[in-house]
């Protein structure tokens, strides 16, 4: 039997509150989300309602809700972490609610941007003086046009921005764009760039427990490993330095000696940025032999 207080450890973990990770119900980021939380081990059953994804095998639960609410549900303490797009974190959370970004995404990249009318003239955010913007982000908004020193009427809608000034409530518009296709169908054109967004991971100011750390630390290796390969090939000593500077965002690959060969060793090097063609290329021609890519399958720093 474990000591008693191994014992009892094992037993406040099992007590601890379940922890609750909140992900956009339906929309840009919904897919992404719930199959980054599969990689990082996560097995679930959905509940009937499709609003609560049980954990099965750790102790952790999925809430799908708007992805606007998420801020605000960490912020009060119903969800530990939540998966959303910078733009609403920063829209939706106030700093004094302790509510952090935690992670950066690969995924979900869209921009918020002014759009006019098509064929409207631009010269630069000065052309929004005096004019009324849509948008259902009125606090980046204004933020920005106070960058700018532009003095403009933000005009806060809860959705269809788009229409807005074909409905005479706005001259202009600022709202997301993805694949440009919702301008485009509105007869509205993009001007310039309010904001750069992706998802992010946030975390509540009480996601202290180890369960969070866990999520928070698995989640930053499944993104470390997706943009990471493993090389390996043979390198001529004399080009060692040469292959090393040429590998990839590596830190310090592992030389090994070949048998019965003096001149040349083995490299085994774990590279954080993308490999490409041109990389081998260039790594054949500073005299590599033999070289392999290999995906990596799991990372923990
Ligand atoms: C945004 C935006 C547009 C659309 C643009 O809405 O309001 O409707 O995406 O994407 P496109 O450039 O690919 O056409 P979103 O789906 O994020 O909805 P939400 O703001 O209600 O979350
Ligand atoms: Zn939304």
């Amino acid at each position: 039997m474990p000591p008693l207080s191994a014992r009892l450890s094992e037993n406040l973990l099992e007590q601890e509150p379940r922890l609750k990770i909140a992900v956009q119900k339906s929309g840009r980021l919904t897919e992404n989300s719930l199959h980054l939380l599969e990689t990082c081990g996560l097995t679930y059953s959905r509940g009937r309602d499709q609003l609560i994804c049980y954990g099965e095998n750790m102790p952790v639960d999925v809430l799908l809700v708007r992805d606007d609410d998420i801020p605000q549900l960490l912020a009060e303490g119903v969800c530990d972490l939540g998966i959303v797009g910078l733009n609403v974190f920063l829209e939706k959370s106030n700093p004094e609610d302790g509510v952090r970004k935690a992670v950066d995404m690969d995924f979900g990249r869209c921009r918020l941007s002014i759009a006019v009318p098509r064929g409207e003239s631009w010269d630069g955010p000065v052309s929004l003086a005096g004019r009324r913007i849509a948008t259902t982000y009125p606090r980046i908004l204004s933020r920005w046009l106070d960058e700018q020193g532009v003095d403009a009427s933000v005009v806060t809608l809860s959705g269809a921005v788009e229409i807005a000034p074909r409905l005479g409530r706005a001259d202009v518009i600022c709202d997301l764009v993805s694949t440009g296709s919702t301008l485009a169908a509105n007869d509205l054109e993009e001007t310039t760039i309010v904001l750069e967004s992706q998802a992010a991971l946030l975390a509540a100011p009480q996601a202290h427990s180890a369960w969070a750390q866990r999520m928070i630390s698995r989640i930053e290796g499944v993104l470390r490993v997706r943009g990471s390969k493993y090389i390996m090939l043979h390198a001529p000593r004399a080009a060692l330095d040469e292959i090393r500077d040429l590998l990839p965002g590596s830190e310090a690959p592992t030389l090994m000696p070949l048998e019965g060969l003096d001149d040349k060793v083995a490299v085994h090097a774990v590279c954080s940025e993308t490999v490409f063609w041109e990389t081998l290329e260039r790594l054949k021609g500073a005299g590599a032999t033999s070289i392999l890519v290999l995906p990596v399958e799991k990372m923990l720093a």
